[in-house]
């Protein structure tokens, strides 16, 4: 049994009380926050595990809402950071630079694919995808063609937070609030919705509508927010080749695919596509400090080279941040030198076989992988609001794991380099947590 210490169990009463009076969770209805009898409160984490006041331990299922791809508390990321914030914590990039942020754009040019190779630094996905958005309408208008500024994106999209992304987004739950306050986005379906009449769609939006739309934009292979969805490389190269048919900009939201999560560095590689503007952040800092990233093709910047005016009027107070550049180069060189994506592919399969085998079960009515995410549909109604995947979440943290369900959606994206008695532990925990929630 564990010995909890006096100290730790004070601490986490003081910890919960002052979070139920004060504090504002995501996603969550504070209510039935409130109500709840012991709410985890996480004490420290290290690899692929979160550790309690209580003494116990979780296997990190979803990697931290997908960002921490090397695991906890990477000691390289560690002393990447505690050596930066020694030498320089923060200076702007209005007017000055410095030698973490010119590194990292340059390295990151480096692994990112065909000729993307301009970066600008924001904060987190959705500033990312703000940038893209703001960059593709300007460019337009700096182009000649200021009636170009609608989007198109995908049927259960997620973007991220901020009202462009929130816009883009297709999941109805999470847009309907701001219905009225967001930019008008034409929404097609997803490749996973049957890939011809995605197309067939695709082209005639794209064909009626070319001469407004700034870009499409799209998370290749793999929709996350809606449910770990997954569409064919196929679609993706078409989606690259009508794109470019009708002139319009494709952006790729690669910020919950990127740095592995699909199998290639980049879900693009898959398709061997090259977007034309391409979004960074989550892993991109390894889960460590809030950092993203807005690559643009040469083409795209020389629009806003020249005079003053052309310039882009965009820059968060953060943007460049020395210590999340520092962390990131590091993410670069610990992917390099720890071959994560070779490492990983046993991994990967590992996973494939597991849902694979759960497909069969009565109460699974779809199961999928994609590198190192796997993913179940279970039974039930209600879509975001549905309440199976919660039953699997409760029974799988009484066993150890954390696996936060996108509502009847149960899945796992764990750390690239989860050790391997770590991800048998976790399937083994998501069987039994099945069987408990469904079987017993
Ligand atoms: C594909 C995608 N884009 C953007 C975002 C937004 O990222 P952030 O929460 O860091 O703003 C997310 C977040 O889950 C995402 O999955």
């Amino acid at each position: 049994m564990t010995v909890i210490s006096s100290a730790d169990l004070e601490l986490r009463r003081t910890v919960e009380a002052l979070d139920k009076r004060y504090l504002w969770h995501p996603y969550t209805e504070m209510g039935s926050w409130i109500d709840k009898s012991q709410p985890l409160v996480i004490k420290s984490a290290a690899g692929s595990r979160l550790h309690d006041f209580d003494g116990r331990s979780f296997i990190d299922g979803n990697a931290s809402w997908w960002t921490s791809l090397l695991g906890h508390n990477h000691p390289r990321l560690v002393e990447a950071l505690v050596r930066q914030a020694g030498v320089l914590s923060h200076c702007s990039l209005a007017g000055m630079t410095h030698e973490p942020a010119a590194r990292l754009a340059a390295e990151l040019v480096a692994v990112a694919p065909g000729d993307l190779m301009h970066v600008f630094f924001s904060d987190d996905g959705s500033t990312a995808i703000e940038v893209a958005v703001k960059l593709a309408v300007q460019y337009w208008r700096q182009m000649g063609s200021p009636d170009r500024y609608r989007f198109v994106a995908l049927d259960g999209a997620f973007h991220g937070e901020t009202l462009a992304p929130t816009a883009l987004g297709g999941v109805a739950e999470f847009r309907r609030p701001f219905e009225r306050i967001v930019m008008d986005v034409i929404h097609v379906p997803a490749g996973s919705s049957g890939i011809a009449r995605a197309f067939s769609q695709l082209h005639e939006v794209l064909s009626q509508n070319a001469d407004s739309i700034a870009a499409v934009v799209i998370e290749p292979m793999l929709q996350g927010c809606a449910g770990m969805r997954l569409h064919s490389a196929g679609y993706l190269s078409e989606l690259r080749k009508v794109t470019r048919e009708f002139g319009v900009l494709l952006v790729a939201d690669e910020v919950f695919t990127g740095y592995g999560r699909t199998g290639p560095f980049w879900a693009c590689e898959h398709a061997d596509v090259v977007p034309d503007i391409l979004c960074t952040a989550k892993g991109f800092s390894g889960g460590m400090l809030p950092m993203a990233a807005t690559l643009a093709k040469d083409f795209v910047f020389q629009a806003f080279v020249g005079e003053k005016s052309r310039a882009f009027y965009y820059g968060h107070t953060f943007c460049g941040n020395p210590l999340g550049a520092a962390v990131a180069r590091e993410v670069l060189n610990v992917y390099r030198d720890e071959n994560i994506l070779e490492q990983a592919k046993p991994k990967a399969a590992r996973i494939a076989a597991a849902f694979e085998a759960l497909s069969s079960r009565p109460y699974v009515s779809n199961a999928r992988s994609l590198g190192m995410m796997g993913a179940l549909d279970l039974v039930g109604d209600g879509g975001y609001f549905g309440e199976s995947g919660w039953r699997v979440y409760e029974e799988a943290l009484r066993r150890g794991a954390y696996i936060r369900p996108l509502g009847n959606v149960m899945y796992i994206t764990p750390a690239l380099n989860i050790p391997d008695a770590d991800l048998e532990e976790l399937l083994d925990i998501i069987d039994k947590s099945l069987l408990a929630a469904f079987e017993k």
